[in-house]
């Protein structure tokens, strides 16, 4: 969506919160020993208590509250009866809705004790989040936002995922402009606009640059390696000749 009021705007700032203050408390929950379904119900009853209905649930019949992915599951990990264990990385990627309204936003978390390599994948995926988003500024190509991503990781000597995008959020949680992609793509020549609303979420690999079904339940990703991916996401809103506004900010 293009937000073009102030009761837009705080409509979706109050989802944005909502979506972030849940994630920041589902990442303190977090512990070994607790079931993804344990803390995926965490969630809904933070969500709940905001009077916010989960969105993956709402849109897309989602069956959990969150995605919750663990380890090799890249994206749209089921909760279930999975106990987290020491060293696990865990994605939990929360979008929920408020009177029309949606956010979405998601983090790895890695339960210690945790390897060294696994934090430097996950501190070149939250640096190239913030790359990602300085590049959504008005008139600015939307394409730059993937090629700062990719940048950011290639540097560390890492890929980004190619099919999976980033998104507009808004009136729904796969708005229009669809396929933020986290690469350079050079056809891609959409220019960004002022007030537009992005879920912009980079995921970063170790040399993979694709996700596929895991097995047959229709949902959980992996990539055909098998190897670690960390997904960082905000909801933001882009502005002229500044910084987007994080919509999704848990202060
Ligand atoms: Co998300
Ligand atoms: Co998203």
């Amino acid at each position: 969506m293009i937000i073009k009021t102030a009761e837009e705007l705080a409509g979706m700032q109050e989802i944005g919160r909502i979506c972030a203050i849940t994630l920041k408390k589902m990442g303190e929950a977090l512990q070994p020993g607790m079931t993804t379904k344990e803390l995926d119900l965490i969630g809904a009853e933070i969500l709940a208590s905001y009077g916010a209905k989960s969105a993956p649930i709402t849109c897309y019949d989602f069956p959990g509250h969150n995605c919750i992915s663990v380890n090799e599951v890249v994206a749209h990990g089921i909760p279930g009866d999975y106990v987290i264990q020491p060293g696990d990385v865990v994605n939990i990627d929360v979008s929920a809705v408020k009177n029309g309204y949606f956010g979405d936003n998601g983090a790895s978390f890695a339960v210690p004790p945790v390897k060294a390599a696994t934090q430097k994948l996950i501190d070149c995926g939250k640096r190239a989040l913030q790359c990602a988003i300085r590049a959504a500024v008005a008139g600015a190509p939307l394409n730059g936002i993937g090629l700062a991503a990719e940048k950011e990781a290639h540097r560390h000597g890492y890929t980004t995922i190619r099919n999976l995008c980033g998104h507009g959020v808004g009136h729904t949680l796969h708005d229009e402009p669809d396929s933020i992609y986290n690469y350079h793509e050079r056809r891609d020549k959409r220019i960004l606009q002022p007030g537009v609303v992005l879920a912009i979420e980079p995921f970063v690999a170790m040399g993979d640059t694709y996700v596929e079904d895991a097995n047959d339940d229709g949902w959980t990703l992996v990539t055909p390696h098998r190897r670690q991916v960390v997904q960082f996401e905000y909801t933001v809103m882009v502005r002229e000749d500044q910084d987007p506004l994080i919509l999704t900010w848990a202060e």
